[in-house]
């Protein structure tokens, strides 16, 4: 018997790595990046020491040398108080950094996402932010970063995506949960800020909105400026009192017995926060379709995962 077994030959293209430069590598929002790429991708990191984004021959260099497919940019200074004092470094790297890395992307037809703020606002509204608002930062902070998004909007590539967010916590960096947690554990009574409002954002659903955007088999949303964070929206004193309430329903020892709100000028600090900054997802759900979720569900989720 004679067979004839020989196999068709393919006619589909071979898989092609796609390369991803992954600059902050180390911070709070790049821990969860990392976990939401698919294997398909290849991540190389950048970070302090060895690589700092206010250098614009170390981008070129490095970047050019690689030739990423995608660069997303979690690197930033993120301390909003030492920003006051420490305006230099906060305009090279919030300020001058991203427009490095957007010429470079140019050069090399990389695409690159890069992260803002909802700090670039004055807070006045009382509606939930706009893409197209006016954007008039009261810290230093606010002003860096709002000068890092210029620098990618007036430079000459035209495949970003800016992604401002608001509140962020999640594994791997200080934050408001965190602290509130420890604090909770340590005192009677927690005296928090109840007259500035915002929505906060888990770092995994916002890593998983990122990587959505340039990983989706689908066709990518267009270029340009989105808000991101979770829905819905509560004032600091809310949400340490839901991190506080969440704590206690999971079992965890709790000390704190009252949480009282108090003033944005009881609580004296550096820089000028916003009283409103709640971010308008509208652009973001038209372009891609993505249901986003409740803060309140996300602090469960992040809770269930945290170890
Ligand atoms: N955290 C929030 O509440 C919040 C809210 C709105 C928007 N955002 C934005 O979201 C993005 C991610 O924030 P995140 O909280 O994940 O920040 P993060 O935890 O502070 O991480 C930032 C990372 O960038 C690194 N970095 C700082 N200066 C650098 C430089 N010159 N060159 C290279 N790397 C440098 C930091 O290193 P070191 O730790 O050594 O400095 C750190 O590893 C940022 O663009 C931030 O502005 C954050």
């Amino acid at each position: 018997m004679t067979s004839n077994c020989q196999l068709p030959t393919p006619n589909y293209p071979p898989v092609s790595t796609r390369t991803i430069a992954l600059i902050g590598s180390n911070g709070m929002l790049a821990t969860m990046v990392k976990q939401k790429i698919p294997a398909r991708y290849v991540v190389h990191q950048y970070d302090l020491p060895d690589f700092d984004i206010a250098d614009a021959h170390q981008v070129r260099q490095a970047l050019s040398g690689l030739r990423p497919d995608l660069i997303i940019n979690c690197a930033a200074f993120t301390r909003v108080d030492l920003c006051e004092s420490q305006q230099q470094t906060a305009f090279d790297v919030n300020g001058l950094g991203p427009g490095f890395l957007a010429e470079v992307a140019h050069d090399i037809a990389a695409v690159l996402i890069h992260l803002s703020t909802d700090f670039v606002f004055d807070g006045k509204k009382n509606t939930p932010y706009l893409e197209d608002d006016p954007a008039y930062p009261l810290s230093v902070y606010g002003q860096s970063k709002l000068a890092g998004e210029q620098a990618i909007i007036n430079s000459p590539l035209q495949q970003y995506y800016i992604i401002r967010t608001s509140w962020l916590y999640g594994p791997g960096g200080p934050n408001f949960v965190e602290t509130i947690a420890r604090l909770a554990t340590e005192r009677d009574e927690l005296g928090i800020v109840a007259d500035q409002y915002g929505t906060p954002t888990y770092s995994g659903d916002l890593a998983e909105a990122i990587v959505g955007l340039v990983t989706s088999r689908e066709a990518s949303p267009p270029y340009g400026l989105y808000h991101f964070s979770n829905q819905g929206e509560c004032s600091w004193y809310e949400f340490a009192c839901e991190i506080v309430s969440q704590l206690r329903k999971k079992g965890c020892p709790v000390k704190a017995q009252r949480i009282q709100p108090i003033r944005t000028e009881d609580y004296p600090v550096p820089a000028k926060r916003p009283r409103y900054s709640v971010l308008s997802k509208e652009k973001y759900r038209r372009a891609t379709g993505a249901d986003i979720p409740e803060w309140k569900d996300s602090l469960g989720k992040y809770f269930d995962n945290r170890v």
